[in-house]
């Protein structure tokens, strides 16, 4: 009987509880957690064997994503730039960086850990940006030619892909090898 009850209490506790999504500016004390959710999400999202992009690669480029770069760069960050951090029931899982630049507002980086994707994470850092800035200004990001599922994910929120030309802000992999991406844009919505 007791055993029952037990089972019955823990099984309502299991499905009751809720996913709580919280969002906050980055600090510098945050630095550990932003770079494990870079190191761990690109490892899962860039590979590409028929652009030779395989994970001794891109470890080696992640070598220089280090928490002291990122604490140098909180703490020198601009007026201008804005770094958001996503928790889920309190653990960091996600990060978000838009920088205001000349007429329009450019997402740089906007990344889920794996295992916490799918689960509204990403959406909640989207429409921050866009209660932020999306009636004021057009939106620009650059996305890989080949993550089909952030371009989706994109084009849900009203960006398009344009033809304009790509400013990429990625160093090259070793080997000389160039992530190759898109134009996005989100007209600003008043
Ligand atoms: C693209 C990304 C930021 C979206 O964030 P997310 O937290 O996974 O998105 P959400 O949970 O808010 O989901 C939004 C929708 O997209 C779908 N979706 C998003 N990413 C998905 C994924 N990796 N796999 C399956 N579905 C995904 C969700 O099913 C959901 O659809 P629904 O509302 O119809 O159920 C996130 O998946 C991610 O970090 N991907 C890897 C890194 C990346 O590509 N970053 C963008 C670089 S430009």
């Amino acid at each position: 009987m007791l055993i029952s009850v037990v089972y019955i209490l823990l099984w309502t506790l299991m499905v009751n509880k809720k996913t709580l999504i919280s969002i906050k500016t980055a600090k510098v004390s945050d630095a550990d957690s932003i770079v494990k959710i870079l190191r761990t999400t690109w490892m899962a999202t860039y590979p590409n064997s028929s652009l030779g992009i395989d994970e001794s690669n891109l470890k080696v480029y992640l070598r220089k994503v280090r928490p002291q770069a990122i604490r140098d760069s909180i703490s020198h960050q601009s007026s201008n730039e804005f770094f958001w951090l996503v928790r889920v029931n309190r653990k960091p899982v996600g990060l978000c960086k838009v920088v205001k630049e000349e007429g329009e507002v450019r997402i740089k980086m906007l990344y889920i850990l794996p295992k916490y994707q799918g689960i509204g994470a990403g959406s909640a850092l989207m429409q921050k940006v866009l209660r932020t800035f999306g009636h004021r200004s057009n939106i620009v990001l650059n996305v890989a030619r080949y993550n089909r599922r952030a371009i989706a994910f994109y084009i849900r929120f009203g960006f398009i892909r344009t033809r304009r030309k790509v400013q990429t802000s990625l160093d090259k992999l070793p080997g000389g090898i160039v992530i190759p991406e898109v134009a996005m844009v989100r007209q600003k919505k008043d």
